[in-house]
C-alpha cells in the first residue's frame, strides 16, 4: 500500500506516492533525486542526513517521508542562490572545514540552524551545537589524572547531532590525555 505525500523542497513542490516505511532521507535522495543529503549511519547518530524541516534541523533518517507530508524542506542544494554559495558554504570552502567531506552537508545544515538561533555564537555554543566536546582543561569535572570523570563528562558533552563519531573522538582524546 502506498500513501500520497506532498512537500515543498527547496522551493519546488513534490507530489508522490510512497511506501509508508520509506525514510525521508531516501525519499529526498532516491525519489526526488537530491543526493546532496547523505546517509552515514542510518541510525540517528552521525548527522550526515541533517536537513531543515519547517526551519528546524532534523535528521532525515529518523523519520518517514509520510511524516513530512505538507512540510517545507531545505536541503544542502537549497542554500546556494543564483550560482553563489551560501556564506556558510563559502566559509567551509575557504577554511577547508571538513575531513573526508561525507558529513559536510549535515554539518553545514547544522551550522545554518546554529546561526539562526545564535547569530553571534560563543565558542561554547558552537561546540555544543555542533556536538564537539569542550577542551579537557575547560571541563568542570577536570582533575588531573581523573580519567573516568573526564570520560563521563565527555560523553555527556557530545551527545546530540554528531554523537557517535564525536564520541569516538572524545574518548580517544581522553585516553591520550596525560
Ligand atoms: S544518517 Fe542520519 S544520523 Fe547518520
Amino acid at each position: 500500500m502506498k500513501l500520497p505525500v506532498k512537500m515543498t523542497i527547496n522551493g519546488q513542490k513534490t507530489s508522490d506516492e510512497v511506501e509508508p516505511r520509506l525514510l525521508l532521507v531516501h525519499y529526498i535522495r532516491e525519489v526526488v533525486g537530491l543526493t546532496g543529503t547523505h546517509v552515514g549511519c542510518d541510525t540517528s547518530q552521525c548527522g550526515a542526513c541533517t536537513i531543515l524541516m519547517n526551519g528546524q534541523a532534523v535528521k532525515a533518517c529518523t523519520m518517514f517521508a509520510v511524516q513530512a507530508d505538507g512540510a517545507t524542506i531545505t536541503t544542502i542544494e537549497g542554500l546556494a542562490r543564483n550560482g553563489e554559495l551560501h556564506p556558510i558554504q563559502q566559509g567551509f570552502w575557504e577554511k577547508h572545514g571538513l575531513q573526508c567531506g561525507f558529513c559536510t552537508p549535515g554539518m553545514i545544515m547544522t551550522a545554518y540552524q546554529l546561526l539562526e538561533r545564535y547569530p553571534k555564537p560563543t565558542e561554547e555554543q558552537i561546540r555544543h551545537q555542533l556536538g564537539q566536546p569542550l577542551p579537557l582543561h575547560r571541563l568542570p569535572q577536570h582533575r588531573e589524572g581523573d580519567r573516568v570523570g573526564r570520560r563521563t563528562y565527555g560523553r555527556k558533552e557530545v551527545r546530540g547531532r554528531h554523537g557517535y563519531r564525536r564520541r569516538g573522538t572524545a574518548l580517544r582524546e581522553v585516553d591520550q590525555a596525560p
